[in-house]
């Protein structure tokens, strides 16, 4: 039963994704995520963290199930799918010889909002921590960092109701970092549900509403980050690895 005013706005039903040359990617996989909520999606290289978010993003097909937004399946109506997401790679793609305003306003353009304006430009990048100097220079005399910020700026301005992140504070510095954080629970105050992967142990509880351990393609914990409040997850982590004779991958713990 969900509360009031909560709307399941990311769904994965019975998700399963087996690649051609017979890898399972996805075995079964069930999630909700609504609006004002941050699920962040932990594990070990391979584990199936960014096809669990192609298939959303129907660069993927599922071999069966289901990926919704806002009840659409990806791979049946894959257009209204994309009018309701918004993503964020790890390595943030954007035009190296366009500034950082002109990288906004094209992909803003492209992703259909033509009424924005230089101002709003402005303030969106200065929100997510590029100064007014850098707002003229071109992207290839920017860090990953910059970049990625510039990522998340064209990400808040297509205004969805989901966002999608991979690995969003992979190569951040602290400061960084810890500023991702801060935006990420801004977006989610403003309603937005946010599906992230991370091998950030330590930002993933720091951020996240609910908190999934996957592997092979199966979730082996997912709890709400509330009932881990005093647990040491990276401990719960490693448990959960040394169980499954895993050898876990973590970074920034
Ligand atoms: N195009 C592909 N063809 C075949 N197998 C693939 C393909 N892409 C991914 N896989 C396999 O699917 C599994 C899941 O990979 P995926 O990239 O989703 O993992 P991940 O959790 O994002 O890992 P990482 O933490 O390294 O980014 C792995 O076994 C991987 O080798
Ligand atoms: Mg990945």
């Amino acid at each position: 039963m969900l509360e009031n005013n909560k709307q399941v706005i990311l769904e994965a039903i019975n998700l399963t994704k087996k690649y051609d040359d017979g890898v399972v990617a996805l075995d079964n996989l069930n999630f909700q995520i609504c609006n004002n909520e941050i699920f962040a999606m932990l594990g070990g290289n391979g584990a199936g963290k960014t096809t669990t978010i192609n298939i959303f993003l129907n660069l993927l097909e599922p071999t069966s199930g289901d990926a919704k937004v806002c009840g659409v399946s990806s791979h049946i109506e894959p257009l209204t799918v994309k009018q309701n997401l918004a993503y964020v790679s790890e390595n943030v793609m954007l035009y190296p010889n366009f500034t950082a305003l002109q990288n906004l306003d094209f992909f803003t353009q492209l992703g259909g909002r033509l009424d924005v304006s230089k101002d709003e430009y402005r303030e969106v990048l200065m929100r997510v921590g590029l100064a007014e100097q850098v707002h003229n220079k071109k992207l290839k005399s920017f860090s990953k960092g910059m970049r990625q910020k510039c990522g998340i700026a064209i990400a808040i301005l297509k205004d969805t109701k989901a966002i999608l992140f991979d690995e969003p504070t992979s190569g951040l510095d602290p400061k960084a970092g810890y500023e991702f954080i801060r935006l990420l629970n801004d977006l989610k105050d403003e309603g937005k549900a946010v599906l992230m992967s991370t091998h950030d142990i330590f930002r993933a509880k720091e951020a996240a509403d609910t908190i999934a351990i996957m592997n092979e393609g199966k979730f082996l914990m997912k709890e709400k980050a509330s009932t881990l409040f005093d647990k040491d997850l990276e401990s719960l982590y490693m448990q959960y690895m040394a169980v499954h004779g895993l050898k876990p991958t973590t970074e920034g713990v």
